[in-house]
């Protein structure tokens, strides 16, 4: 059974819109924990748009589970994951425009740059998993650099338009996944999953772990919203 990593990052994005205090990411991991999940992650962006160097600070000394990082391979960003020491980063590619990561990290185009990091991060005991396309050569130089895990990139399964496009992307994945098997390392999947599509994916042979964000926090604001509501009634009915 795969494990479940809940991806908190717009819970910062909603405290970011204010620049405020709240909600604060450091409860919602707790209550994330609460619900179940198997591991916590977060993406501190370069621009740090929502997740904030206090939030890694304090979630690394708080999160029972698996605290997984996502960062580029920046210099500022990997000093701070050396420093806090996070129990697996998960390399991606970042560009300051895009409005969530857009396809995975060129590990083979970036070799020289993601194996240096790679051999930092896991010197320093932290477990690293690259973000990659379900792509074989990507897999391949992904072994060669010596990771222990990698994540495929679910996106395109998650944007198919039609069952056959879903159908042909989902091959795409058991295929890679088997890939990423027989080479000896972990399988993780993620990005665009969600309460409809997530199944099948699940499903794909040796997957050991899921990364959620988007679909999650949508429906928590949904079914958290009627309470709320509730609550500031009741205050307001004085
Ligand atoms: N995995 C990686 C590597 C990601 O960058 C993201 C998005 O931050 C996710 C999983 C989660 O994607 P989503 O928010 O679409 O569930």
């Amino acid at each position: 059974m795969p494990r479940l990593g809940v991806n908190i990052d717009h819970i910062a994005t909603v405290r970011q819109a204010r620049l405020t205090i709240e909600p604060d990411p450091v409860w919602a991991a707790s209550l994330a924990e609460l619900g179940g999940a198997d591991g916590i992650t977060i993406h501190l962006r370069e621009d740090r748009r929502h997740i904030q160097d206090r939030d890694v600070r304090i979630l690394r000394d708080t999160v029972q589970v698996k605290l997984n990082l996502e960062m580029a391979t920046a210099e500022e960003i990997v000093q701070i994951a050396l420093q806090t020491k996070p129990g697996q980063v998960t390399l991606v590619p970042e560009k300051r425009l895009e409005v969530t990561t857009e396809g995975g990290l060129d590990v083979i185009g970036n070799r020289e740059r993601v194996g240096a990091v790679v051999k930092q991060l896991q010197d320093a005991g932290i477990e690293v998993s690259l973000f990659i396309d379900p792509d074989v050569n990507q897999i391949e130089v992904s072994r060669e650099l010596g990771v222990s895990a990698v994540e495929l990139h679910t996106g395109c399964f998650a944007d198919a338009e039609s069952e056959s496009e879903q159908d042909h992307e989902l091959r795409k994945l058991q295929v890679a996944g088997a890939a990423v098997i027989e080479r000896g390392m972990l399988l993780h999947m993620g990005h665009g999953l969600t309460y409809r599509n997530v199944t099948p994916v699940a499903r794909i042979k040796g997957t050991c772990e899921l990364n959620i964000g988007h679909s999650i926090i949508a429906r928590a604001v949904l079914v958290g919203l009627e309470r709320a509501v509730r609550e500031m009634k009741q205050l307001v009915s004085v």
